[in-house]
């Protein structure tokens, strides 16, 4: 499971105020969360993330608008999630290649990661991704 993407639901806790959704790290994603940050502005015609990660894993919100998620684990396996509910979310292992497209105008895509950033640990080739995969 654990090397797999996968589609994460988590609990609403609502009343007549409106909704409120918890994540914490361990107990809700299954890494510690070293980093967040968050993707806006973009539309359906650009096409982010473009690369696999040596060390991180990340679990990706909607928690506003919509885009896809399209990973590559390298060996052959490809699948493409939608992420359209600010209750669900994706979880990405480290080394699985990474698109993110299909951006509603109002997307707010949150990201949470299991590592600080480190420019050097992300693999931005596609060649050199399928060429490492394919020795380990
Ligand atoms: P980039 O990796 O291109 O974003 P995406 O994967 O969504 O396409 O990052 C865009 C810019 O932000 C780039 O200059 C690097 C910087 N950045 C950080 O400084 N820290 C981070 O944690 C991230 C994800 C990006």
């Amino acid at each position: 499971m654990m090397d797999k993407p996968y589609m994460l639901q988590f609990p609403q806790h609502g009343d007549e105020r409106g909704w409120l959704v918890v994540i914490e790290g361990v107990n809700d994603v299954p890494f510690d969360i070293k980093r967040i940050f968050y993707i806006y502005g973009s539309d359906e015609s650009v096409i982010r993330g473009r690369h696999a990660n040596r060390k991180s894993e990340f679990v990706l919100i909607n928690v506003c608008g919509s885009c896809k998620v399209k990973t590559n684990d390298g060996r052959g396996n490809e699948d493409i999630f939608v992420l359209d509910k600010p209750h669900a979310g994706i979880y990405i292992p480290k080394l699985v290649w990474k698109d993110m497209y299909d951006f509603s105008e109002d997307s707010i895509l949150l990201c949470m990661a299991s590592e600080y950033y480190d420019p050097e640990e992300y693999i931005r080739d596609m060649d050199e991704f399928l060429s490492e995969m394919s020795e380990v």
